[in-house]
């Protein structure tokens, strides 16, 4: 075994694998003599330390159980990157799953895409390969990624299988809050639900509906920043473990090509994805991440533009909550090439990917098409337009958003009497009140769940049907808020209202008893005052006053910088500062 460490010459400018970032000593000498000898601590060799370094971001945790595969995707990984000639060293981020981050795993997403991004430039790394996969750890990372500007590649665990309860297929989370809506209404009883609770999760793994992880999924291979057909393969499935390995492969054959982020993520690539959001009847929640993403290279969101191509996309995809099937489904039937292979004439073909190829060229080699029926040809949509619709007016003149595919037609076109919730307190404490002043007619307003006001913009858009209308037999309503909703849910809910009503947003003057018009069909939503009562009662508004646990803190920083949805709700600091054009581009 030689040992040459004293002698090494670190570069400053171009350093590659041990060599990169060198820490402060004063001495550059010294301090790649100090790294390489705490790293021979731990049994590596010369000839290994003089390879390609490719870090693996690890985000596997107890609290994180769509990220139990963990242990799995990283040996596959080590062994591609190894097999390509490379040194695969793992690193550990901020974690967050759905339902173990308070107040909302939201309010996460900008500190776990701080510490990746901070941890890729610290740490010497040649590429990057980023184990995500529950809703917001794969859009921290791409934004991590846009921001770093080192080769990155994105690998997600996959979804988790289906369960079944009494001969009934189920998986979460949509079949999650189908039941638990039986259960409000009194349709099942207290043994049935927990049944259920046993059946929803059959494995490890992400949400097997189309709901935000599947949808940032395809979305990061639409892309181009995962490896082609890397977006559906099942947590637990070999096809998934092959994935692995050869991201690790690809992520040290990118490295010579300085495959770096800012190159594949370009204006022509996020629109792309967005055709691919609008066809999967993605998760409205992907609006939020991409706008943010695209933020971090100064590429803005141009909402009008994406409300155009989604009167030319059509709903392809028939995964619920828009349609019948579930994430293994999608991957039996061939998976986002499937798709890609039908929305081929309005994708940007030349967009190019983490192979150093276009994704015309990943597309022409993907394989003929066969008979399957979860992606339907172009000319026989589930749903003729987009999955997402953006909506104007004064009630939102940031915009708002809803996902009509998953919404009933019979409320899209409506007007109807405001019934105001002041904060989410002030919904639970009086929505199953048997003495609730409400129809299945009105609309159901609630107020501060914005990024400012919850804080982090939970998703709870999607506002229970009050338990009296609910054991009437109703099943949707018109729910209108500045928050957001899993993509797991559906209903008529407008989203994403803005500016949000803790800023003094339009939707902190609505009163009980107001009018609201929403027309999906004109792209409307109206609080029908005139302009001068409108004025009027915002010179009367005032913000509520800080608490004291707003005063330090991340919390503080969040309140402070956070932007609202219509910026991705990144912090200000955080987003790009040059101007790299706005997306969509329009149709190739
Ligand atoms: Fe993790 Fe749904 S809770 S993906």
């Amino acid at each position: 075994m030689s040992s040459k460490s004293s002698k090494d010459k670190p570069e400053t400018e171009s350093a590659t694998g041990m060599r990169r970032g060198l820490t402060s000593y004063g001495d550059t000498g010294f301090s790649l003599f100090l790294r390489k000898a705490f790293i021979k601590g731990a049994g590596f060799t010369d000839d290994a330390l003089g390879r390609p370094v490719i870090g693996i971001a690890n985000t596997g945790s107890g609290y994180n159980p769509c990220h139990g595969n963990m242990p799995q995707l990283m040996e596959a990984v080590k062994r591609g990157v190894m097999l390509a000639g490379g040194l695969p060293v793992e690193f550990p981020t901020i974690s967050i799953h759905e339902s173990f981050a308070a107040p909302t795993s939201m309010y996460l997403r900008n500190l776990m895409s701080m510490d990746t991004e901070e941890m890729i430039r610290a740490q010497p790394m040649d590429a990057v390969v980023l184990i995500g996969g529950c809703d917001k750890t794969v859009p921290a990372q791409l934004m991590a990624a846009a921001s770093a500007r080192v080769p990155a590649i994105q690998l997600v665990t996959g979804s988790m299988l289906t369960g079944s309860h009494r001969g009934e297929r189920v998986g979460a989370c949509t079949d999650c809050r189908r039941f638990w809506g039986k259960y409000r209404a009194e349709e099942i009883d207290d043994t049935e639900i927990a049944d259920v609770n046993n059946q929803l999760v059959a494995s490890v793994g992400t949400c097997s509906v189309m709901g935000t992880a599947s949808t940032m999924a395809c979305i990061a291979e639409a892309l181009g920043m995962m490896v082609p057909g890397a977006a559906s393969p099942p947590a637990v499935t070999a096809d998934r473990i092959r994935i692995a390995e050869l991201t690790g492969t690809q992520a040290v054959r990118m490295i010579g090509q300085n495959l770096t982020p800012d190159r594949i993520l370009t204006p022509k690539a996020f629109e792309n994805a967005l055709r691919v959001l609008l066809a999967i009847g993605g998760s409205t929640n992907a609006i939020v991440h991409l706008t943010a993403i695209a933020g971090r290279l100064g590429i803005k969101m141009d909402m009008e533009a994406f409300d155009r191509i989604g009167k030319e996309t059509p709903v392809l995809v028939d995964l619920k909550p828009s349609g019948q099937h579930y994430m293994e489904d999608f991957h039996k039937a061939g998976g986002l090439r499937t798709l890609l292979r039908e929305l081929r004439p309005l994708l940007h073909l030349d967009a190019l990917t983490i192979t150093g190829r276009t994704l015309g060229e990943e597309l022409d080699d993907a394989g003929p098409a066969f008979t399957q029926d979860v992606v339907r040809p172009f000319n026989n949509p589930i749903y003729a337009q987009g999955g997402i619709a953006v909506l104007r007016g004064n009630l939102a003149p940031g915009g708002a958003i809803i996902k009509q595919s998953a919404a009933s037609p019979v409320l899209m076109e409506k007007e109807g009497r405001a019934v105001v919730f002041d904060d989410l307190q002030d919904l639970a404490s009086r929505v199953d009140d048997d003495d609730l002043d409400i129809t299945a007619d009105d609309f159901m307003v609630l107020k501060e769940i914005g990024p400012v006001g919850a804080p982090g913009m939970p998703e709870a858009g999607y506002m229970p049907i009050p338990r009296k209308l609910a054991r009437a037999g109703v099943k949707d309503m018109v729910r209108i808020s500045d928050g957001r909703m899993s993509g797991t849910a559906s209903g008529t809910i407008v989203l994403h209202v803005t500016p949000e009503s803790a800023i003094g947003g339009p939707l902190a003057l609505v009163k009980n008893g107001d009018r609201i018009r929403l027309s999906v069909a004109n792209r409307e939503l109206s609080l029908l005052i005139s302009d001068a009562e409108l004025a009027e009662r915002k010179s009367k508004w005032q913000a509520k006053p800080a608490r004291e646990e707003d005063q330090r803190g991340y919390r503080k920083l969040f309140l402070t910088t956070v932007t609202q949805a219509d910026q991705g709700c990144d912090f200000d600091f955080l987003q790009g500062l040059g101007d790299g054009g706005s997306t969509p581009v329009g149709k190739p």
